[in-house]
């Protein structure tokens, strides 16, 4: 049976960080929401330019669209194994679809880590992040600095930081999860699924703490 894992929690909390570590370690597809929607609009397709409108401002992309998306991902036969989900579902609707999607894959959501970070620290955090033009590698100048300013030590692709990582545009992403994702956290409680990761330790520690829940 494949393991789906749904890794929940705000902007900036490290998801993309330890989905990626969690994925090389586990051989769990890493299915991240946001990676799609960008590299949809790297290639300009139709899908990217209407993820953008929302997008830049820290608005959700609707359900209908988000969802599509992320069934064609899971369909691809890196996700036979299994996936940890980094970015979605951020909705009840996403939530719901995505239950059926895994039953089609005979799967189902197997459990849900919360990782949990003081909001002052998340703005910081993503003021701070060099993310990799290539592939989505995720660095810190502070926590997490690449070896070479600029460049990507794992692809040498140069890095950015990304247009949403603005203050203003970032306290409004924090409104939306709290409005619309955080609902999310009581969902998966209710069905036993939720584990709480303190985020407010050092990277490697996240990724122990992860690694500990999801072995039971
Ligand atoms: P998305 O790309 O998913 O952004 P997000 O959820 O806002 O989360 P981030 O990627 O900003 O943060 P993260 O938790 O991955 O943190 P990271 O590991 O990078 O979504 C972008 C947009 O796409 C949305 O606003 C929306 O418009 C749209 N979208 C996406 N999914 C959608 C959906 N399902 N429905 C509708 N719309 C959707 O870490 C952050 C920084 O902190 C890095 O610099 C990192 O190095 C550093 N760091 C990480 N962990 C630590 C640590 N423990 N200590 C110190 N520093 C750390
Ligand atoms: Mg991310």
């Amino acid at each position: 049976m494949p393991t789906f894992i749904v890794i929940l929690g705000p902007p900036g909390v490290g998801k993309g960080t330890q989905a990626e570590i969690l994925s090389k370690r586990t051989g769990l597809a890493h299915i991240s929401s946001g990676d799609l929607f960008r590299e949809n609009l790297k290639n300009q397709t139709e899908l990217g330019k209407l993820a953008q409108i929302f997008m830049s401002k820290g608005e959700l992309v609707p359900d209908d669209v988000t969802i599509g998306m992320i069934r064609e991902r899971l369909s691809r036969p890196d996700c036979s194994v299994g996936a940890l989900l980094d970015g979605f579902p951020r909705t009840p609707i996403q939530a719901q679809a995505l239950e059926s999607m895994l039953a089609e894959f005979n799967g189902s959501v197997d459990a849900v880590p919360v990782i949990i970070v003081d909001e002052d620290i998340l703005v910081q955090r993503l003021s701070n992040r060099w993310t990799c033009r290539a592939n989505g590698h995720i660095f810190n100048e502070k926590t997490n600095p690449p070896k070479e300013t600029g460049k990507c030590d794992f692809d040498g692709s140069e890095l950015y930081q990304r247009d949403d990582d603005r203050p203003e545009t970032v306290k409004h992403r924090i409104q939306v999860y709290l409005d619309q994702t955080a609902q999310l956290i009581s969902y998966y409680r209710d069905k036993g699924k939720l584990v709480e990761i303190d985020g407010m330790q050092s990277i490697e520690q996240v990724t122990h703490a992860l690694e500990s829940a999801l072995k039971k």
